[in-house]
């Protein structure tokens, strides 16, 4: 699917990333559907994929009035910048697995902005994209299911602060975000990141369909910024203050508290003396 994009009435936008969507069915950006403006590239994705998108189809946005965060959360979305990008994913894998294919993203992500942000990259468990300790980037792994056949497909969402400037950050995320800009002071070619990001999705995908997150484990390690940090996980009932010891084979973070250690599979991580 290439070509002018399905922008919103009255628009037209030159799509371009239809270049770099290519190769055989299945494989992550084998189909790319771009459009200039739309709510939530999510939203989008959920309706193509309910209508049959396959495996690897990828909807990118130029900008989002109603961006989606993790948590409730929402996802600034100006236009001309970043990159905001849902991948349609049909695994074969158990829904409690599913929280994995975003570790696995945040691997691909962290080594497509290595090119360009050489030595500054991390990962935030268990899926912000630090550059300099601020977030230049998310990931959000959204399940459909239905009652007669369990796990349809995933959602997977990855926004990426690419070319915002300083002066474009909202005051509430004032001292949190950053982008490839500000953190290198070059701007980057949005398309060649997302060409090297759907390569490096479709490697490390298809490493972890094979092996699960274990695959790709000491990747994630390598960018892993939480080792030895005190932080608290919150997962919306209870709070748990710890040491993080590492991730083990599953992607949960080893936390040691007074009880020992412990395997948290999700929450909301802050961090003292970082933004939370
Ligand atoms: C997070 O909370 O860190 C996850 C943010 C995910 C944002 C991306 S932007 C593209 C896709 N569309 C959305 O509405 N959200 C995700």
């Amino acid at each position: 699917m290439r070509g002018r994009s399905q922008a919103s009435p009255g628009q037209a936008e030159i799509n371009p990333y239809r270049s770099i969507a290519s190769g055989p069915a299945g494989r992550i950006g084998c189909h790319l559907r771009y459009f200039g403006e739309v709510d939530s590239t999510q939203r989008v994705a959920a309706e193509f994929a309910r209508n049959g998108a396959s495996q690897g189809t990828v909807i990118i946005a130029e900008r989002q009035s109603a961006g989606r965060g993790r948590l409730s959360r929402t996802w600034h979305s100006p236009g001309g910048v970043n990159l905001y990008m849902t991948v349609i994913l049909r695994p074969r894998m158990p829904l409690a697995e599913v929280s994995q294919l975003s570790l696995v993203a945040g691997v691909a992500v962290a080594q497509a902005l290595e090119t360009i942000a050489p030595g500054l990259v991390a990962l935030k468990w268990p899926n912000d994209i630090w550059l300099r300790q601020r977030k230049a980037g998310g990931i959000i792994a959204e399940a459909v299911t239905d009652a007669a056949h369990g796990l349809l497909c995933v959602l997977l969402g990855i926004g990426l602060n690419l070319n915002l400037g300083s002066k474009d950050i909202p005051p509430e995320l004032s001292g949190k975000a950053t982008s490839v800009l500000i953190a290198t002071g070059r701007k980057c070619d949005r398309v060649q990141l997302a060409a090297s990001l759907f390569n490096l999705l479709d490697l490390r995908f298809k490493e972890a369909e094979a092996g699960g997150f274990s695959a790709v484990r000491k990747v994630y390690e390598r960018y892993f910024a939480l080792s030895g940090r005190k932080v608290t996980v919150s997962d919306g009932r209870m709070a748990t203050t710890g040491i993080v010891r590492g991730i083990d084979a599953d992607g949960a973070l080893i936390l040691e508290t007074g009880n020992g250690l412990n395997r948290i599979l999700t929450g909301d991580v802050s961090l003292e003396g970082a933004y939370d």
